[in-house]
């Protein structure tokens, strides 16, 4: 006999759950500096084409497949087909990457939680010694490791708490904070400081001049990350809705809430940039080199909030990347989630150890790098765009169009649209980010 699935406790509480898992380091950390890299407003109104069109479809697609099926996402592509379908390999490919993301996810995670406590002692010195410590901080192994265990801790002891207890409970402690400390930062960078009208300027007036296929490229492949899409995580949070519910509704709003959230990050932290007169462009460093020099002067009552945020906005979206690698066992082999939660996660860790020696380094591209870097370019663009292909291909083409109307709550012209663009412009977008990544694009200098 099947054991009764969990489900949410409340929608308000899927939805702070979902909104969890899209907002994350994505938003905090890597949409500020690739904006910053691109050159501000036109790459950001891209980018929220690419929500727009290409992300929203895809997470409503994500929510109808794991909701009508009620199940992980590897059986979900099954039980929305027939046995045995090929197309349950998207489920595989989607475990694969939520255990290589979270595996490099929580170093990172790591070592914002260890900037929480520098911020708390207070960044002293030249601007170098700050920067410095970063370097010092990533090339120590023992000092990554002892964080991305705790990381991995806090994550798994979430996780092994179940759907209501755990993951819902978190979320609905952690998103509110999120939300306030985030809330203060902004209106801190708008109103204390001389930066605010720059970044407004920086981050809302387009400049299409700057606008580069590579920047229209990177804004796709960040949508999709940014949204938690392509690895089943919305398959699987999908899942555990109650029927009836409006998904469409619930898609808008997190995708929303993700956008919104991007961008109030970006007011805070280029309100700064702007008031003490650096450039824009920092790339990776941004958050943990640059931002570090100013808070000497702003003090922790700016940085420690900061770090903390970053840690909470990680911490919900690492509990949605083991729970796709944990409900597969959970579903079909019948495992105790606490055992199976312990087990999955403790492999995630080891493997982890990799991304967390950055002295380690392979091959790849034609240069050394790190672990990190190359599990992070893989998935990024070749497993997260493949699994998001298959996905709209999979509900576009092969999944019977009246479940998809049912779980869709309507038939009417909206219907028509989301099918349409996921049988054609959600692919061909999505199939560019791939080609890109694999250096591919007839009309781009590689
Ligand atoms: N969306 C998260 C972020 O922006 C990362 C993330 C969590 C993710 N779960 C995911 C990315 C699933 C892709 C797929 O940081």
């Amino acid at each position: 006999m099947e054991k009764l699935r969990e489900t949410w406790g409340s929608n308000i509480g899927f939805i702070l759950a979902a909104t969890g898992s899209a907002i994350g380091l994505g938003n905090i950390w890597k949409f500020p500096y690739i904006t910053g890299d691109y050159g501000g407003g036109a790459f950001v109104l891209v980018y929220l084409a690419c929500v727009l069109m290409i992300g929203l479809p895809l997470m409503v697609a994500e929510l109808i497949i794991g909701r009508r099926a009620q199940k992980n996402p590897v059986k979900a592509f099954e039980k929305n087909h027939r046995a045995k379908s090929p197309w349950q390999l998207t489920g595989w490919l989607g475990m694969a990457s939520g255990f290589i993301i979270l595996s490099f996810y929580s170093v990172i995670a790591g070592w914002a939680m260890a900037y929480i406590f520098k911020s708390i002692r207070g960044f002293a010195g030249t601007s170098e010694q700050i920067q410095q410590q970063f370097v010092d901080l990533v090339l120590s192994p023992s000092g990554s490791i002892m964080w991305h265990t705790i990381f991995m801790v806090l994550v798994i002891g979430i996780v092994a708490g179940g759907i209501k207890g755990g993951i819902e409970r978190w979320s609905k402690i952690l998103m509110p904070a999120l939300f306030m400390l985030l809330l203060g930062l902004m209106l801190h960078g708008l109103f204390n400081t001389t930066g605010g009208i720059a970044a407004l300027n920086f981050l809302f007036a387009p400049d299409f001049s700057r606008l580069t296929a590579e920047a229209v490229l990177s804004a796709l492949g960040h949508a999709f990350f940014t949204l938690s899409l392509g690895m089943g995580a919305m398959i699987t949070y999908g899942s555990y809705m109650k029927k009836g519910s409006g998904i469409v509704k619930d898609a808008i709003i997190i995708s929303f809430l993700d956008t919104f959230i991007a961008l109030m990050a970006g007011v805070a932290i280029f309100s700064l940039v702007f008031h003490y007169g650096m450039e824009p462009g920092q790339s990776v460093g941004l958050i943990f080199k640059t931002l570090p020099v100013l808070f000497a002067d702003t003090g922790p009552w700016v940085s420690v909030p900061f770090f903390i945020l970053l840690t909470f906005a990680a911490l919900t979206s690492g509990i949605s990347l083991l729970e796709v690698v944990v409900v597969y066992f959970i579903d079909e082999k019948g495992w105790s989630r606490v055992k199976i939660t312990l087990l999955a996660g403790g492999l995630v860790y080891i493997f982890g150890l990799l991304s967390a020696i950055a002295t380690l380094t392979i091959p790849f591209r034609g240069s050394d790098q790190t672990f990190l870097d190359v599990f992070d370019f893989m998935t990024t663009n070749y497993m997260l765009p493949l699994g998001g292909l298959f996905t709209c291909l999979f509900i576009g083409w092969v999944m019977k169009e009246d479940d998809m109307a049912e779980e869709f709550g309507s038939r009417g012209m909206l219907l028509k649209l989301l099918r349409l663009a996921l049988r054609y412009l959600t692919p061909i977008g999505i199939a560019m980010v791939l080609l890109h990544g694999l250096e591919l694009l007839p009309f781009m200098d590689y």
